[in-house]
């Protein structure tokens, strides 16, 4: 049995009251709450167990680098991975594809060559591959969603050829909601030869992850989505492709042996983690996925779809709401636009009424301009949701329709 109260009293941010008022917080796609067990671990690190990972051999330094590993191996669980230097911990998932663009597209990218992206991507996995691509002379080319918002196999397959190099996708949209088909995705981008990147900041959120089971080359995801803290994020790439790819950034803890003449580097991962890392947010980030699994990922799941459907069926009894895409697999990430109501405004009211959700474009300018929108607003839930925060939405929305209907 799910027991959404008990799991809101892990989040001490969630009984925070403003202006005498709880807060209806729908904008977990942007970034989660933290459970206290997060919050103390990192403060119990900070306290009697910190010291630079990797460098000293007193306690503290042994103590943390023990911890640090522990965390690589709890994502390595997390995703299914078959080994644990196969994760690399970046500032962010952002950093995490940029450091394959960097690393694995300009030593493996030339002219002629294409990297495909859904036109649903947030900037995160477009910008970089426009970037790369005009440094190695390859093309980026974008396959479309249906008008719903759906992925279909026949326009991605228009777009796959002999010259696709890599596959960039989401596994859930930031501004859709739409679960991408990702191993049908990535079985036929290998068919044709292609590497697969995932980029699965929603999806982790809400879903299990195999990458055994799905095959991707590369995945990414960031721990401040998964009710970890900000500044950490990981990248998945197997261990052989990771093995062959130069490294993103120079300096400290990426190294071998270093002379004037020459630097050989480290093996898999240090040689993607230059500097000191933000060791304490990985631990966190450990803690926060454990904090997951104990709740389960399948009682999460449940939970979340079934808060989805009570969100649309709100949403769609609000008068001139337009719930922008329409797919048939869909998460608990809802754009929206109520008449001709500005998002600003709407956020306005609804931030009066302490609920909190997200307008604008969403980091994925490209989609909600698609939907004919340059700005929309969007509620999202995370696995606290409750029916209360979406009555709250739903009052609100009412309120807001009503006062900008009558002006
Ligand atoms: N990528 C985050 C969002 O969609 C920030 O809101």
């Amino acid at each position: 049995m799910y027991d959404v109260e008990q799991i809101r009293g892990d989040f001490p941010l969630l009984a925070q009251m403003v202006n005498n008022k709880k807060v209806a917080y729908l904008d977990t796609a942007a970034s989660a709450q933290k459970p206290a067990c997060v919050l103390d671990k990192m403060s119990e690190i900070y306290r009697s167990a910190y010291a630079n990972p990797h460098r000293g051999t007193y306690y503290f330094a042994e103590k943390i680098t023990a911890e640090y590993e522990n965390a690589r191996k709890i994502v390595q669980e997390f995703i299914n991975a078959a080994d644990s230097r196969e994760i690399v911990f970046t500032r962010n998932a952002t950093e995490a594809i940029n450091l394959v663009a960097a690393t694995w597209g300009i030593k493996n990218l030339h002219a002629g060559d294409e990297i495909l992206i859904s036109e649903a991507e947030h900037h995160a996995n477009l910008v970089p591959w426009q970037h790369i691509c005009e440094i190695t002379g390859a093309r980026l080319v974008v396959f479309k969603v249906t008008d719903e918002g759906d992925f279909a196999a026949e326009l991605f397959k228009q777009k796959l050829s002999a010259k696709t190099k890599l596959v960039a996708v989401t596994a859930m949209s930031n501004v859709l909601g739409t679960i991408f088909p990702i191993e049908k995705i990535v079985s036929a981008a290998h068919q044709n030869g292609a590497k697969v990147l995932i980029d699965a900041c929603q999806f982790a959120v809400h879903h299990r992850i195999d990458v055994k089971k799905i095959d991707c080359d590369f995945l990414a995801f960031s721990a401040h989505k998964t009710y970890g803290p900000t500044g950490v994020g990981i990248l998945y790439a197997k261990a052989q492709i990771l093995e062959s790819m130069p490294p993103y950034q120079f300096g400290g803890d990426m190294v071998d042996n270093v002379t004037y003449e020459k630097t050989t580097f480290a093996e898999i991962p240090a040689r993607f983690e230059a500097g000191t890392p933000a060791s304490v947010q990985a631990i966190g980030m450990g803690e926060a996925l454990l904090y997951m699994q104990k709740i389960g990922l399948d009682n999460i799941l449940h939970h979340e779809l079934e808060m989805t459907e009570y969100m649309e069926e709100a949403l769609n009894s609000v008068p001139h709401l337009r719930i922008i895409g329409q797919p048939q697999n869909r998460g608990g990430v809802f754009s929206f636009a109520v008449g001709k109501i500005h998002p600003q405004d709407l956020a306005f009211v609804l931030n009066k009424e302490n609920v909190a959700i997200r307008i604008g474009h969403h980091c994925a300018q490209p989609i909600v301009n698609r939907m004919g929108y340059t700005s929309v607003a969007r509620a999202s839930l995370g696995l606290y949701t409750n029916k209360e925060d979406i009555n709250s939405l739903y009052e609100a929305l009412l309120k807001a329709e009503k006062f900008f209907r009558e002006e």
